[in-house]
């Protein structure tokens, strides 16, 4: 992944020189010396902040999540798991897969712990979100709303974790997470800052958040378990929300830096996958654990595209003040 943002990097960086040489060499017979310099670092500065949001958007795409996460060099930072029920309460939850065999149980309850670990990270993730707001000094509604979303990451972890246990009868939770606490922090220039929490906003917010509600929201009604579709519907109307959080922040960060920020989130757009695919037990990747609340291949990758591109659409439209294409995206 280093050597593909590289590889943007230099590509980018190659295909502004040829401009800055080519716009240099007409502006220089007109403007003189100082205009032509000025043109040459709005030129860098406009490719720097394209590549921003690429190298942003490619870190935070590695592999689909369910929301705000935490990230060191792209890599998801998530706890362990270890015994323990203060995260993993019993369940009235009973009998819910007790047609599948011991050993299918048991990784049917594992991809829901694996779940809940995303969960409890994202906890962290909208604490750090909290600081990063304050960092750049946002107003009391956009804080307000990280918190409240923190405290219902902290309960869809709870309700994932119970359910595992109540599915193969093992009471795990997360372990010490030391990593929470040295995660990435924003860039301490501020342009760049806005920048970065606008693409973070703009992937594991508007779209991975987004994204998780509307799978959610499917799975719910294919559940046959009432217990089930009442948690799944809990956890799509939260996450959708979050989704919407994400775009106020977006929005935030847009106001606030103006067109280095809409430069960011059109390389971001750029550098968006077309296409997710999470790792998934066999099972679950063909449909079959559907009714029990976990993901296909098909939905993911359904859901992802509807979202994306209602992503671009979206973007589009808030960069349309500052008169940057984003079509090439769609
Ligand atoms: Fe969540
Ligand atoms: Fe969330």
């Amino acid at each position: 992944l280093l050597f593909a943002a590289f590889a943007i990097s230099a590509g980018l960086g190659g295909i502004g020189a040829g401009y800055g040489v080519v716009a240099a060499t007409y502006a220089a017979s007109e403007v003189g010396l100082k205009g032509t310099l000025g043109a040459l670092a709005v030129v860098c500065g406009n490719l720097t902040m394209t590549l921003v949001g690429v190298v942003s958007a490619l870190f935070s795409t590695v592999s689909f999540t369910r929301g705000r996460q935490l990230r060191r060099f792209g890599r998801v930072l998530l706890p362990r798991v270890e015994a323990g029920d203060a995260w993993a309460a019993p369940s009235d939850e009973v009998g819910l897969a007790d047609d599948l065999d011991e050993d299918t149980r048991h990784a049917l309850a594992q991809t829901w712990r694996d779940n809940a670990r995303t969960e409890h990270a994202s906890v962290a993730a909208f604490a750090r979100l909290t600081l990063d707001l304050i960092a750049l000094g946002a107003p009391p509604a956009l804080v307000a709303s990280a918190n409240r979303d923190a405290l219902d990451e902290i309960r869809h972890a709870e309700m994932c974790f119970a359910l595992a246990r109540s599915i193969d009868g093992r009471a795990e939770g997360p372990a010490p997470f030391p990593e929470a606490a040295r995660a990435r922090t924003l860039s301490r220039v501020r342009s760049f800052a806005l920048a970065e929490l606008a693409v973070d906003s703009l992937i594991d917010g508007a779209l991975h958040e987004g994204v998780s509600a509307r799978i959610i929201a499917k799975l719910a009604r294919r559940a046959v378990d009432p217990d089930l579709r009442a948690m799944l519907k809990i956890i799509a109307a939260d996450e959708g929300r979050h989704a919407r959080h994400g775009w106020d922040v977006v929005r935030f960060c847009l106001d606030e830096g103006g067109e280095s920020v809409a430069r960011a989130l059109q390389g971001a757009i750029r550098a968006l996958p077309r296409t997710m695919a999470s790792e998934l037990p066999e099972p679950a990747r063909m449909g079959g654990w559907e009714r029990f609340g976990i993901m296909s291949g098909a939905l993911e990758s359904r859901e992802y595209e509807a979202a994306r591109a209602d992503l671009v659409t979206r973007v589009t439209d808030l960069l349309a003040p500052y008169e940057i294409a984003t079509r090439r995206a769609a």
